[in-house]
């Protein structure tokens, strides 16, 4: 299928690109995944809203209005008809003539857009197995931006030791997030996850989660501090992201959570989000 470069849709193999683009050689750019279910993508608005944020925090000028972006979006999924796909959007500050850590302002930046398969939704009653590492990124994770190598090697050393995810702990020994997801955990009924800082990515699932959780009303959702010994002893373990929606944790580091079991929290809140995540 095709791809979206710079003004064109193309197929993908003819999708060409400057070995000086600041994209490739800084990881110099922000992006976004949003995820589409039978044709219909989730939240758009709020991943175009990010997207405008980490871009500000970046100095890239927005290069499209949200309405242009609709019109990529529209586009990229009309070639997939009923199919589950998540939308890649892409933003670097674009090709400079040299090699130079300095940025100009009169750069073009480089627009890219594709589509991936999302991947497959978890067997009833299965769940992730993570481990835990100390948060080695960078200080501006609140920054959705394409350089992730922190975020790459995290998530490597946990496929390394067969897991699907890895918890991340500050110097405090608090949980941010994980590799590539926000966490919640349950502790006696409450629905805790960790208050937004610049540690943490303001996910889109996250947020309407938790909204759709309290306009539920019948648990209640908190922000603040997690210690890593709340985790280890919570009920129940959430990962959210556009690619995984919300999947619950088996075990930490070999430990079981809720004796291994899909907790029951967990089924509430996963259906209710599936109910009203459009
Ligand atoms: N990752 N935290 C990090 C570090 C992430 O990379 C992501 C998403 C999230 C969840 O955010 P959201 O709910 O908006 O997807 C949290 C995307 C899916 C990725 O990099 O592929």
């Amino acid at each position: 299928t095709d791809v979206y470069l710079n003004g064109t849709f193309l197929p993908l193999c003819e999708a060409h690109l400057s070995p000086l683009d600041r994209g490739f050689l800084f990881g110099d750019g922000a992006y976004e995944v949003i995820p589409a279910f039978a044709g219909k993508p989730v939240a758009t608005r709020l991943h175009l809203q990010r997207l405008a944020n980490s871009l500000a925090a970046l100095r890239i000028d927005m290069p499209l209005s949200p309405s242009q972006w609709q019109d990529i979006i529209e586009r990229l999924l009309a070639a997939h008809g009923a199919e589950d796909v998540a939308i890649y959007l892409h933003v670097s500050r674009g090709v400079d003539s040299r090699r130079y850590h300095g940025f100009s302002n009169q750069l073009t930046p480089t627009v890219f857009a594709m589509t991936y398969a999302l991947p497959p939704r978890l067997a009833e009653g299965q769940g992730l197995r993570v481990i835990t590492e100390q948060d080695q990124r960078w200080r501006h994770c609140h920054i959705k931006s394409t350089s992730l190598l922190g975020h790459v090697l995290h998530f490597q050393h946990g496929k390394d030791q067969h897991a699907d995810e890895v918890l991340l702990f500050n110097q405090q020994d608090e949980l941010t997030e994980a590799a590539a997801c926000n966490a919640f955990v349950v502790i006696k009924d409450e629905i805790w996850t960790p208050a937004l800082d610049q540690q943490k990515l303001a996910g889109i699932t996250r947020q309407v989660l938790i909204d759709c959780v309290r306009k539920d009303g019948v648990f209640t959702v908190r922000e603040g501090t997690i210690t890593r010994q709340q985790v280890m002893e919570a009920n129940e373990v959430w990962l959210t992201s556009s690619t995984r929606n919300v999947q619950p944790v088996i075990s930490i580091d070999d430990q079981p959570v809720n004796d291994g079991q899909v907790g029951d929290i967990w089924r509430v809140v996963s259906s209710l989000f599936e109910q009203h995540k459009f």
